[in-house]
């Protein structure tokens, strides 16, 4: 795809990878993605913003070829989807300099062998003038890694923000058309990198919150032209309180446990409260992350295997405790045949949870009539204590 103009001397360039389905070699990506540079010409220098995944860098020279000269590249974010091909544009333009946080600077010559003498520390708040286009630059932490900045074009007024409201879409559309579904996509980029930053994000916010925006054009997905979409939805889902929501990742590996979450599922909605029933042998675990976005509660169900939890349970309790979700209740419920210490590990993954542990339930063989009642139990206390902190 060639270079897309969005307004005077500001273009977007980049390559959109339709058929990646795995970042990091952890993170599922149903839609693909895109990995978005943008290009500002002023009237005395030029500044590129961003690269793209080393893997579709060619897509972005040929997408430079026709600038005859880069001034400035500037690094949001070191990691490589955005960086990776900053060696290569400092090989096309030998006098090109790079821009980074302090921070950003140290992980560029650490990740990519770039060379100290071709990167410049910038200053938070600190302008530099194109000639007729000012970029501002703004340190913004934690979206993603700790080095992270955005930069302000103040004449335009356009938001380049690298990660931070990012989506893993790909698509033609150089602007968001379908915000439902680019609300899902980047609810899913938030819960599974941002999450556990949510206050220094709830501080981000509020320091870019002075600037007149008429967009925000990120790093991965569409840029939003109704920028209060976006950044509406991160005030929701940095917000402290969750909703009346209980999520349940669990294994079943010869029914018990199935037959468990069933009957808590159905006792739940009984009693008003909405469930996200996961199958850890089968579910998409970004649907799992962003379902603890807004949760209230975990339970967890588990089979015993070798006396401890099933090896997925473990997997998603420990994605669940590094994300850092604003749970306040958390449980445990599941079988076993002769013996299980299955509560007490899961309940050792958990540190960062700060959450009230609810009575678990756990049933040797098949669930008979009194750990349904147990479960009937556990989902009334479930529900009266969201009540009890007026979650709707
Ligand atoms: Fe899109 Fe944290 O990189």
């Amino acid at each position: 795809m060639k270079a897309r103009k969005i307004s005077q001397g500001v273009y977007w360039m980049g390559a959109v990878d339709w058929d990646r389905r795995l970042f990091d070699s952890l993170i599922p990506l149903p839609d693909g993605t895109s990995y978005n540079a943008y290009l500002v010409q002023g009237s005395e220098k030029t500044a590129l913003l961003d690269t793209v995944d080393p893997a579709m860098a060619d897509v972005l020279l040929s997408q430079l070829a026709s600038v005859p000269q880069i001034d400035y590249i500037v690094a949001h974010h070191a990691e490589q989807d955005h960086s990776g091909t900053i060696p290569r544009v400092l090989e096309m333009y030998d006098g090109a300099k790079v821009l980074a946080t302090p921070k950003g600077k140290g992980m560029l010559i650490d990740l990519l062998d770039v060379p100290e003498d071709r990167v410049i520390a910038v200053q938070d708040g600190e302008v530099l003038s194109l000639g007729d286009k000012t970029l501002e630059f703004i340190f913004t932490p934690w979206v993603h890694w700790p080095e992270t900045m955005v930069t302000y074009l103040q004449e335009d007024r356009i938001l380049f923000s690298c990660d931070f409201f990012g989506s893993h879409v790909a698509t033609t559309d150089l602007y968001v058309t379908d915000e439902a579904r680019v609300y899902e996509a980047a609810k899913r980029y938030y819960a599974e990198i941002m999450m556990p930053f949510r206050k220094v994000i709830q501080k981000n916010l509020t320091k870019i919150g002075g600037r007149e925006i008429a967009l925000i054009a990120p790093s991965h997905g569409p840029i939003y032209n109704r920028p209060s979409f976006i950044i509406d939805a991160y005030r929701e889902w940095i917000s402290e309180e969750p909703k009346n929501i209980v999520v349940l990742p669990y294994i079943s590996m010869h029914g018990s446990t199935g037959r468990m979450v069933e009957h808590l599922v159905g006792a739940l909605t009984e009693r008003g409260v909405t469930v996200y029933q996961f199958d850890l042998a089968v579910t998409d675990i970004g649907k799992l992350a962003m379902a603890l976005v807004d949760a209230a509660t975990i339970v967890i169900g588990t089979p015993t295997v070798l006396v401890g939890p099933h090896p997925l349970v473990f997997y998603a309790t420990y994605l669940a405790n590094v994300l850092r979700p604003k749970l306040k209740f958390a449980s445990i419920i599941g079988s076993y045949s002769w013996n299980s210490k299955a509560v007490e590990q899961i309940a050792g993954l958990i540190p960062n949870l700060k959450v009230e542990v609810l009575t678990p339930v756990l049933c040797k063989g098949v669930p008979r009539e009194g750990d349904f009642d147990a479960l009937d139990e556990l989902a009334a206390t479930i529900a009266e204590r969201h009540k009890e902190h007026n979650l709707v």
